[in-house]
Order: C-alpha cells, then sequence, then structure tokens
C-alpha cells in the first residue's frame, strides 16, 4: 500500500527561531537540548535556542554528548537523563546523529525498552514532542520518523521508527550552514541527493514522493556548480536545506535502499562518513538499475542536467575525490551484510548477492587481500 503521512510543521528562512519563538513555549515547560559537542555552538543555532526557551520562561537541560553515528548507550543515557529531569520536550540541533538520538531519546524519557529489545519494533510506543533544528543539508531527520542508531549485534546501523518520532517542528534556517566545512556540506548533500534516488526506486514510491524526489534533484543540481570550492550563496543553501528536508519526506515514505544499507559498512567498519559511504556507491547502483528501470533512471539524471550516468560519475568523484579501497575479504563480508538487510527488498531492483558484489568492486576497487 503506497502512502503519504506527513505531520511535521516546517518553517523555513533566515531568523527562523527568532520569529517563531512562540512556537517553543506551546511545548512545555522544561526542555533537554540535545545537541553534538560542536557544531550547535559554533553555528549559532545553539544560543538561537537557549534564547528562545528563556524569552518563553522555559528552563532547559543541555545534553551534548551526542558522537556520530550514536550508539545504543548513548541514547539510554539522554533519555535517563530526560527523564531525570522531568522534561516535558526534546529539541534537537544538528546533523542526522544528534537528531536521530535525539528521537531515541525522546522516546526512552518516556517508555522502558529494555536495551536488547530496542531494534525489535518500536512502532507503538510514544514520545516526548520535539523540535527539529538541522545544520546540514543531507540528513531530513527532521521530518522522518526514523531513528537509526549503530547496531553492534548485526555489525551495522539500523533504523527504529515510530509515528511519534516524528517531530512537531522542523526550523530551517540556512545561516547554520554556513560554518559547516566544506567536505561535510558535500557529503551531507550526497545523502540528500541519495534519499530522492533510493526513494524513486523504492517499491513504496507514488507520484507524491516522485514529484518531491525530482524537484530536490533539481534544487540540488542548481548548486552543485559552486558546491565544491564552497561558493553558495545564501540562497543557494536554502536550496540545499530544503532539498534535505525533501527528501526526508521522501524516505519517510518510501524508505532507503540499496546503496544505504551497502553503505552502511563502510560506515561501521571504516568510520567512512555517511553520505560520502552512499556517494562511493550510487553511480554504480544506478548503472544496475538502469538495466531494468531505464525511465526511472532517466527521470533523475534529468533534472541535474547530465545526459548520462558516465557524467554523474564523474561529478560525483570530482566532489568526493580519491575513492576510498577494500580487501576481497572485506567485499564477501559487507555484501553478505547488505544482503539480508531488509532495505534491499524496499528497492523496485531485484538485486542480486552477485550485484552487490559487483557494485563493491566497481565503486571501491580492490585493494591487496589480507591488509
Ligand atoms: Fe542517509
Amino acid at each position: 500500500m503506497k502512502q503519504f503521512y506527513m505531520p511535521v510543521k516546517v518553517l523555513i528562512g533566515e531568523n527562523c527561531i527568532k520569529e517563531n519563538q512562540e512556537l517553543f513555549a506551546g511545548m512545555g515547560k522544561k526542555a533537554m537540548i540535545v545537541t553534538g559537542r560542536h557544531s550547535a555552538k559554533v553555528c549559532g543555532a545553539l544560543d538561537d535556542v537557549t534564547e528562545a526557551l528563556q524569552a518563553s520562561g522555559q528552563t532547559y537541560v543541555l545534553y551534548d554528548r551526542v558522537m556520530n553515528n550514536p550508539s545504543v548507550d548513548c541514547v539510554y543515557e539522554g533519555g535517563r537523563v530526560a527523564r531525570e529531569e522531568q522534561v516535558d520536550f526534546i529539541v534537537a540541533i544538528g546533523g542526522g546523529s544528534p537528531m536521530d538520538a535525539a528521537k531515541a531519546m525522546a522516546m526512552l524519557a518516556v517508555c522502558d525498552i529494555p536495551k536488547e529489545k530496542i531494534f525489535d519494533g518500536v512502532a507503538a510506543y510514544p514520545a516526548l514532542p520535539m523540535i527539529h533544528v538541522p545544520t546540514t543539508a543531507g540528513t531530513g531527520s527532521e521530518v522522518t520518523p526514523y531513528a537509526i542508531l549503530t547496531n553492534p549485534g548485526r555489525e551495522t546501523k539500523t533504523s527504529i521508527s515510530a509515528s511519534s518520532l516524528f517531530p512537531r517542528y522542523a526550523l530551517l534556517d540556512p545561516a547554520y550552514l554556513q560554518q559547516l566545512p566544506e567536505h561535510s556540506l558535500i557529503h551531507t548533500v550526497i545523502d540528500s541527493l541519495s534519499h530522492s534516488m533510493e526513494g524513486m526506486l523504492s517499491v513504496r514510491a507514488s507520484e507524491i514522493t516522485d514529484s518531491i524526489a525530482v524537484h530536490a534533484i533539481a534544487l540540488i543540481g542548481e548548486c552543485l556548480p559552486r558546491l565544491k570550492d564552497n561558493e553558495l550563496s545564501q540562497e543557494d543553501r536554502e536550496k540545499l536545506l530544503v532539498a534535505s528536508t525533501m527528501g526526508g519526506m521522501v524516505i519517510s515514505a518510501t524508505g532507503t535502499t540499496v546503496v544505504h544499507s551497502m553503505g552502511y559498512s563502510l560506515t561501521f567498519f571504516h568510520g567512512t562518513d555517511h553520505g560520502r559511504a552512499n556517494g562511493l556507491l550510487l553511480p554504480e547502483f544506478l548503472k544496475i538499475a538502469r538495466q531494468s528501470h531505464p525511465e526511472r533512471v532517466k527521470k533523475m539524471l534529468q533534472p541535474l542536467r547530465l545526459a548520462s550516468l558516465d557524467q554523474f560519475a564523474e561529478q560525483l568523484h570530482d566532489l568526493l575525490g580519491q575513492h576510498e579501497t577494500l580487501t576481497v575479504e572485506e567485499i564477501e563480508k559487507y555484501t553478505a551484510l547488505a544482503s539480508g538487510s531488509k532495505n534491499i527488498k524496499n528497492c523496485c531492483v531485484p538485486v542480486t548477492p552477485e550485484q552487490i558484489r559487483e557494485i563493491f568492486t566497481k565503486s571501491l576497487g580492490q585493494a591487496e587481500s589480507g591488509r
């Protein structure tokens, strides 16, 4: 069954928080702000949020210990703090890691879920209400019902999903992207591109998600020529931020597919940035997708104003630089992990383990085995 459900109120524009302080007042008396160690402080988002809370006479506790690719321990610790501090709502500031961690904490603040059961299905559980403030242009987490956590038991990243994990508000201020290092901006933009493209190849893709995805790809395409040397204008940054949120809206309905399930191994075992991992794999996946779904792939390339997949691969290569390499043994292991992932079944392109191995091999070469 195809469906589209999007309960998040999205506000977009410079000074978005300052101009919408009244939204905070309606959330409760005490907040927990969830973020990483640096980015929210550098870009000014944390100051804007604390000002908005103080203006409404609200108190807050700050949890700023979210690491990249958050662990289960981290979200349980944050959930415990939220519970002990008796907070009424959560404000998440940052990229995908703080936003995803904040969602899990919002749930753990009000639900007793044994740690070993966290990946067993949480769809029916409630969570504290949330405001999300993205400071990258990639994850789209501010409009999804997913929280993606490191899952050591399965040696990958695994999402938990529940309607209660949709934030109530997403506040998008393009000024927060200004301080982002160039490589982080590139990687996150490629993540959002991957969300829209994979969404178009999901078995759950619909007219609604396709139209959002095509427009998001076009917005990214308009900015790509200025992305590499960070010559982006504020207008460009707003387009990239909106495209990221649109990509999130796409995957909130479609889920992600082959590229994400493969990319998780690069992040889990090698620490590769999530968006970079997707970008390394995306062109070779699309070459396989083109064999069975040429019109779908053409529909993705048109808004980028690219005539061929080779041009697309060149453009991504230019943005990502030298590719990492994997050994034969690593490729075998990651092929097995990805083949067992539920994301593979979510793809309208039937992808075999042999093809997954082929995508890894062509994308990441083969270093000498035994390294
Ligand atoms: Fe992603």
